[in-house]
C-alpha cells in the first residue's frame, strides 16, 4: 500500500528522512510508529479541511521529539527559551514535552515556520485559540487509528471530519474526566483550550438533566 504521506511531500517542510533517523535513536519503536499515524492523519484531516498537508504531515512527524527526555531537561530547555512555566510543569515536567519538541524541531531540525511549530507546541494542552492546523496535530494526536477503536473514539474521528473545533472541546472533555478519574493533576492551559473550543465549536443542545447537580 502506498503511504498517504509522500516523501515529495515533505522534503519542502524538512528532510523526512533526517528526523526519522533521529527518531529512531531517540524514541522506542511503538513511539516512531504512533508518530507516524498522527503524520498521516494529520495530513489526511488537514486534505479533508482544506488546509496545507504539507505542513500537517511535518508537524505530525515532529511533534513528540522530546517525548523521551527526562524530567530535568526538559525543565532546563523550557527554562533557557524562556517558556513559562507553571507550578503544574513542575510537579510533571512531562507535560513540557510539547513544547520542547517544537524547540528540538527548530534547533535540530531547521524548522522556521511558526504555523508548524505552535502545533508541534500545542499538541498535548492546546491554546486557546490556536489555528486550524495546530486543532489538527492535536486531535490527531489523540485520534489516530492506534489509540483504539472503541465507539467513543469512532464518534470523535467522525466529530473531527465534521468540526475541527467541536472536536478539540470534546477530546479535551474526554481528557479531563481521564485524568480526575485518574486523581492525576490538570493543566490550567487544557482547561482554558477546552473552554475556548467549547464557546466557538457550533452550538449543541444542552444535555438532558441528570441525577443530581453540580456544585456551580
Ligand atoms: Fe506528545
Ligand atoms: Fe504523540
Amino acid at each position: 500500500m502506498t503511504p498517504f504521506v509522500t516523501t515529495e511531500a515533505k522534503d519542502s517542510l524538512c528532510d523526512r528522512q533526517q528526523v526519522l533517523a533521529w527518531l529512531t535513536e531517540n524514541v522506542p519503536p511503538p513511539r516512531l510508529q504512533h508518530i507516524l499515524r498522527v503524520e498521516t492523519m494529520a495530513a489526511e484531516l488537514a486534505l479533508h479541511h482544506g488546509l496545507d498537508v504539507d505542513r500537517a504531515a511535518g508537524a505530525g512527524l515532529l511533534h513528540d521529539l522530546a517525548k523521551y527526555f527526562p524530567p530535568e531537561r526538559l525543565l532546563s530547555m523550557a527554562r533557557e527559551a524562556g517558556l513559562a512555566i507553571t507550578e503544574v510543569d513542575e510537579a510533571d515536567p512531562h507535560l513540557l514535552h510539547a513544547d520542547v519538541s517544537a524547540l528540538v524541531a527548530r534547533q535540530q531540525f531547521g524548522i522556521t515556520d511558526e504555523q508548524v511549530l505552535a502545533a508541534v507546541a500545542n499538541h498535548t494542552l492546546g491554546r486557546p485559540g490556536m489555528d486550524a492546523l495546530s486543532c489538527v496535530v492535536f486531535l490527531a494526536d489523540s485520534l489516530e487509528p492506534g489509540r483504539g477503536q472503541t465507539m467513543e473514539l469512532e464518534e470523535l474521528r467522525k466529530v473531527a471530519q465534521q468540526n475541527l473545533q467541536e472536536a478539540v472541546w470534546r477530546v479535551c472533555d474526554r481528557t479531563l474526566l481521564w485524568l480526575v478519574d485518574q486523581h492525576r493533576l490538570i493543566h490550567p492551559r487544557m482547561i482554558l483550550t477546552r473552554n475556548w473550543a467549547m464557546q466557538v465549536a457550533p452550538a449543541k443542545p444542552k444535555k438532558s438533566e441528570k441525577k443530581g447537580t453540580a456544585k456551580i
